[in-house]
């Protein structure tokens, strides 16, 4: 692919300057690629109805063919030609929850080209909760396709640098907003069947959904640990969010926990490897050896959904040997957190 010319820009996040995102619309318009912040982590932007622009995303992320994109609108109105039909239950989850992390599946109209929905008869549609994002789509006029803007298999961006690092030279525009709030990608909610399913689990918690959506159940490959069950929604089957180093993940009583990894990070230094300890505020200072990074705090979990992808990266750019990572506990936020651990683990959880 030939080299481009990447702009960066730096826009402010809470008023962005109109004359700068400006520049981003018109290279939408032209059909070309602008990342740009949301409030989950930074996405990969293109006219979503141009099928050439988004030919491009799938390039410049090396990304599978079968793994469709997520079309993002500034409001709900903007749906409606995308979708078939929208359910009494689809109204009441939007009104409540976008703008936001959630993405939700329709059924598609015709007007939403193939190739953002890999050939499936569903369409993936967010409203992003950040002004710049909202500013782009609706200047844009048209719905903006955007996956997360990293290399396919590198941890989501969750500042502007983790783009530059992936895609410059790649892309023609990247609007640096400064650091993204929940740091996970938004949760994808399908409600096309019967139970309403959630296929990635995200900022929105099941427990936030259930008092809409009594009925609202998890994918099995969510639930369980086991890393052979086969998720329903395509992107969740790569191996993502993969580190240059192995990764183990500890799951049990924290004390346990604690143990586990002080005695494998002995094992590991004295084969001669480097040892990374992904730990938290309340267990950082129980370590003596290896490189100890705190991802947050295990009483604000909201804090180590903002750290996690950062923290990964932190560890591959001290190009340690093999990460040992504290889990948590599988409730609210924590449920999308061990979901991202078991994938940059490849389902490498111990039970202690
Ligand atoms: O927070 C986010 O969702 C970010 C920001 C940029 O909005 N975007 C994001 O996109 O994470 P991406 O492409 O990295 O992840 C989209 C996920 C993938 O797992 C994909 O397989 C799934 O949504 N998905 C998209 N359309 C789908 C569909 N029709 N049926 C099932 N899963 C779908
Ligand atoms: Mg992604």
């Amino acid at each position: 692919m030939d080299k481009i010319q990447t702009k960066i820009i730096k826009v402010n996040e809470r008023k962005p300057e109109k004359e700068l995102v400006m520049e981003g619309v018109d290279l939408i318009r032209k059909g070309k690629l602008v990342a740009f912040p949301t409030e989950t982590v930074y996405g990969l932007g293109a006219n979503g109805l141009n099928q050439e622009a988004v030919k491009k995303i799938f390039m410049a992320k090396g990304r599978p063919q079968d793994n469709p994109l997520i079309l993002h609108t500034s409001s709900i109105e903007d749906i409606r030609p995308l979708v078939k039909s929208i359910s009494k239950e689809a109204e009441m989850i939007m009104k409540r929850f976008w703008p936001g992390p959630l993405t939700i599946l329709f059924k598609k109209s015709s007007l939403v080209p193939e190739i953002i929905t890999a050939g499936l008869d569903t369409v993936a549609i967010r409203m992003p909760n950040h002004p710049i994002a909202l500013e782009l789509i609706k200047e844009s006029g048209v719905p903006i396709a955007a996956p997360s803007a990293n290399t396919s298999g590198k941890p989501s961006p969750t500042s502007a640098r983790h783009v530059i690092e992936d895609l410059h030279g790649k892309i023609h525009m990247i609007i640096d907003g400064g650091n993204t709030g929940v740091g996970l990608e938004s949760t994808v909610l399908d409600l096309t069947q019967k139970t309403p399913m959630i296929l990635r689990p995200g900022g929105i918690t099941l427990e936030d959904l259930q008092k809409i959506i009594p009925n609202v159940e998890e994918d099995l490959s969510i639930v369980k640990d086991d890393k052979d069950i086969i998720p329903k929604s395509p992107g969740q089957k790569y191996r993502h969010y993969a580190p240059k180093a192995d990764m183990i993940v500890f799951s049990g009583k924290l004390e346990d926990i604690v143990m586990e990894i002080k005695t494998k990070t002995k094992e590991y230094i004295s084969k001669g490897k480097t040892v990374g300890i992904m730990a938290t505020e309340e267990t950082k200072t129980r370590y003596e050896e290896g490189l100890i990074i705190s991802v947050g705090n295990r009483e604000n979990m909201e804090t180590i959904g903002h750290n996690l992808f950062n923290t990964i990266r932190q560890f591959d750019e001290e190009d340690v040997d093999i990460i040992l990572a504290e889990g948590v506990k599988k409730s609210q936020i924590g449920t999308a957190i061990m979901n991202r651990l078991k994938k940059a683990s490849g389902g490498k959880i111990i039970k202690v």
